[in-house]
C-alpha cells in the first residue's frame, strides 16, 4: 500500500468475476488484425451498470482505438459518468496495463476510490491498482477550477 492509497490492501483484491467474464467476452470481439493483440475492458459505473469495450485497429495504424477508450465512450453514450472499477484483459499472460492515453481517460471518469484490475486471458488478476497508482500526480477536472 502506498501512502496516498485511500483503499486498504487494494493490491490484494481480485477482479470481480462478473467484470472478468465481461472483459473476456469483449476481448473476443476485438478487431486487431495488425498487432494481433486482442484487448477487452469491462467497467462498472457508480450506478452498477457494466459496460465493455474492445480494441479496434485500422490499416492507418494511428487511427486504432484501445479497449478502455471504447468502453469509456460507450459509458458516456449510455448516460453514465463515473467508473467505480474497471478490468482490462490482454492476450496470454501479458499484463495489459492501460496506455498513457487511456490512463488519462480513466482519470477523467474516476474518483480516488476507483480500482483498476489487470487480468490475464485466463482471468487471473495480475495487478490491482488505485487511480493514484495508475496515474500519479494526474491532471484532472479539478485542476481547471
Ligand atoms: N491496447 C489497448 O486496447 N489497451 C491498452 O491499454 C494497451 C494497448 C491495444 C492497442 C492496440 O490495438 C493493441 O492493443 C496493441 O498495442
Amino acid at each position: 500500500m502506498t501512502e496516498n492509497n485511500p483503499i486498504d490492501n487494494v493490491g490484494k483484491l481480485a477482479a470481480p468475476a462478473d467484470l472478468v467474464a465481461a472483459a473476456q467476452a469483449a476481448r473476443k470481439n476485438a478487431y486487431a488484425p495488425y498487432s494481433r493483440f486482442l484487448v477487452g475492458a469491462a467497467l462498472r459505473t457508480e450506478n452498477g451498470v457494466i459496460i465493455t469495450g474492445c480494441n479496434v485497429e485500422n490499416a492507418a495504424y494511428p487511427e486504432g482505438v484501445c479497449a478502455e477508450g471504447g468502453a469509456i465512450s460507450a459509458m458516456v453514450l449510455a448516460g453514465e459518468r463515473k467508473i467505480s472499477e474497471i478490468v482490462v484483459v490482454g492476450s496470454g499472460d501479458v499484463a495489459c496495463t492501460p496506455c498513457g492515453g487511456c490512463r488519462q481517460k480513466i482519470r477523467e471518469f474516476t474518483g480516488s476510490d476507483a480500482i483498476i484490475f489487470v487480468i490475464n486471458e485466463a482471468g487471473k488478476t495480475l495487478l490491482t491498482l488505485t487511480r493514484e497508482e495508475l496515474i500519479p500526480h494526474s491532471f484532472g477536472p479539478e485542476n481547471l477550477s
